[in-house]
């Protein structure tokens, strides 16, 4: 949720936490802060919104010379966007940051009141530091402090702690949320996701759940969660900034979409073989016992998890039930250890889809995670991962995510029916002609892009959206309607077509607009005749359709195609890029809506 930077080394600190907030700005930013200790000065910057406001403020500041720094972006959880409660959070002589939610900050809080402490904000990080300073009072070192300190929190957090008593190091602690600790020349960086280093440091090491220890210098002494010395392997770091930057388009979202074509041959590459399909990241008997799919995930990565369980029934025979991550948690629900157990996420940190993970673990189900990060938290607690290779994603609107997903899914469908012998080769070839063909229709043609651009300004009202569709075609329409709800902040809802005559046609009228998705390859008829339903009603439709429909009052035509998931990925850029052209219109930040974060690592 929010994004978490550290260092300790000669480098100017201000640049090394501004730069490293940047690439984290997407995951939060209703308030930024920095503070830096050089040779015993204590310094702090903060800034309410945008990071910009922040490198505004601190301008004139420089940190040359030894010394330990932190920075912040955060995603209000506890308390007002303000910049009392924007992070870094101080003590009489120390700094904290940290990203999660501290469960006991009420009674924690009530006591430090109760022994006369004064808290400046409203939210729960603050806790920690006077819980520290109120430990080195009682005459404790720092780090016994420290130690002292995470022993009371319960939650999820990731933390680093500044402090003039011990001006060389910092504290650290990692539960629940992420963070890594990453080297480069006589320094130590911390960050909560390693786009923050790249290009900086050379090698990281992520941190386990209940691990904390301190940086000082460029040693780090790492500890477990039973209290035990650690000894630790980094891994090389790589990647470039490049791939990170917009190249050209007006918003990461745009680029993004624009990407879908060329990823998801990245995510087929020694996948999709000539007669097979093969995962070398699952043991040949991987899928041996297994009788049923549960899917967990949330948002976005729950619809492309709808979208799979059509696939795996209809494909590999295989039952699949499919479950929002923040409902299964707490539904007591029935697992069955011939249950694979399948989380969908792109940022592996979901906290809910994580904590769903670690419940069905706990039940003794094998499970597999899709996910985009690698070494992410879901990815390193699954018995397996497939990964989507979606590349870094920015926009906050995820669509490269959802298009490797569903594709990855797809795949998983044919190589689960090959398992299971219930697919013959002829079946499979003609299946993996159509994966073949569909970085095509992911491609963005400019006469499309135009067509939409210049149809949205008709959609900029009205008292709301219904994205209609059928089969598959009813998780691309959910997903359609979270896209525009998203960036256009207009009312949208996704609808199986053939729902809308139980009840929500009552609202049809000329200001509702029906997105109808009408694929040709795929019950074309019946959808046909719930949107002459709805047009009878005199809503005003929009059809996405291969076939000219006379009863729409605006058309976008979509390629024939032989196969119903070229006409699923055609028909999802067209959604995509008509909320992308929405949001434009409205004037709204189309990377940053309001009020959403990218990763969601709080419940
Ligand atoms: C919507 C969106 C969210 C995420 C959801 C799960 O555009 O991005 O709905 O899909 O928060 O996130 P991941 O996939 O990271 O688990």
């Amino acid at each position: 949720m929010c994004g978490i930077v550290g260092y300790v080394g000669d480098k100017e600190k201000k640049e090394i936490l501004i730069d490293g907030l940047r690439e984290l700005e997407y995951r939060g930013y209703d308030s930024a802060g920095i503070a830096v200790i050089n040779s015993d000065t204590l310094t702090h910057f903060k800034a309410v919104g945008k990071l910009s406001n922040l490198e505004e403020k601190s301008s004139s500041f420089t940190s040359d010379g030894f010394g330990v720094a932190i920075g912040h972006t955060r995603w209000a959880t506890h308390g007002k966007p303000n910049e009392l409660n924007a992070h870094p959070h101080l003590g009489k002589k120390s700094y904290v940051v940290h990203n999660g939610i501290i469960e006991n900050y009420t009674a924690l809080k009530d006591e430090l009141i109760d022994g006369g402490v004064e808290f400046l904000s409203q939210t729960d990080t603050e806790v920690i530091v006077h819980l520290f300073e109120r430990e080195l009072n009682s005459g404790k070192l720092a780090f016994e402090a420290f130690k002292a300190t995470i022993s009371k929190l319960h939650g999820a957090y990731a933390t680093l702690l500044i402090t003039k008593d011990e001006p060389d190091r910092i504290f650290f602690a990692k539960n629940g949320s992420p963070m890594l600790i990453g080297f480069g020349d006589n320094e130590v960086y911390f960050a909560s996701s390693d786009t923050a280093v790249i290009g900086k440091a050379d090698s990281v090491y992520y941190l386990e759940d209940g691990e904390y220890g301190f940086a000082k210098g460029d040693e780090v002494e790492l500890y477990d969660i039973d209290g035990n010395r650690k000894d630790f392997t980094t891994i090389p770091l790589s990647g470039d900034k490049l791939s990170a930057q917009k190249d050209g388009f007006r918003f990461f979202m745009e680029k993004e979409i624009y990407e879908q074509s060329s990823v998801v041959v990245d995510t087929m590459m020694g996948r999709v073989l000539d007669k097979r399909i093969e995962f070398e990241e699952i043991s040949e008997d991987f899928f041996d016992g297994i009788e049923s799919i549960k899917i967990c995930a949330c948002g976005t990565s729950y619809h492309s998890a709808l979208s799979a369980s059509y696939l795996f029934e209809r494909i590999a025979k295989i039952r699949c039930d499919v479950e929002i991550a923040s409902e299964f948690r707490y539904k007591e629900p029935l697992l069955s250890s011939n249950t694979l157990f399948i989380t969908i996420s792109q940022s592996g940190e979901t906290a809910d889809t994580l904590e769903a993970l670690k419940m069905a673990k706990r039940a003794g189900l094998k499970s597999l995670s899709i996910c985009n990060v690698d070494n992410s938290s879901i990815v390193r607690e699954s018995d397996a991962a497939l990964l989507t290779r979606a590349g870094v994603e920015k926009g906050v609107a995820s669509t490269k995510a959802f298009a490797t997903q569903t594709l990855l899914l797809w795949m998983l469908s044919l190589y689960v029916a090959q398992k299971r012998g219930v697919v013959d080769s002829e079946f499979l070839e003609s299946e993996i002609e159509a994966l073949r063909k569909s970085p095509n229709s992911l491609k963005v043609e400019s006469r499309l892009h135009d067509k939409i651009h210049r149809l949205s300004k008709r959609y900029l009202h009205g008292h709301g959206f219904f994205f209609i569709g059928r089969d598959i075609f009813f998780p691309l329409a959910l997903e359609g309607a979270l896209k525009l709800k998203e960036i256009s902040y207009l009312h949208a809802e996704g609808y199986p077509a053939g729902e809308m005559k139980h009840g929500p046609i009552a609202l049809a009228d000329s200001e509702l607009f029906t997105i109808a998705l009408m694929p040709k390859t795929l019950l074309y008829d019946k959808i046909k005749s719930n949107v002459e339903e709805l047009s009878a009603r005199d809503t005003t439709i929009l059809a996405i359709s291969p076939e000219e429909f006379e009863l729409a009052d605006d058309f976008i035509k979509t390629e024939s195609s032989s196969h119903v998931m070229l006409e699923f990925f055609e028909m999802m850029v067209v959604t995509q890029l008509l909320a992308l052209e929405i949001s434009v219109r409205l004037g709204n930040d189309v990377d940053m809506p309001r009020n959403l974060a990218k990763s969601v690592t709080v419940e």
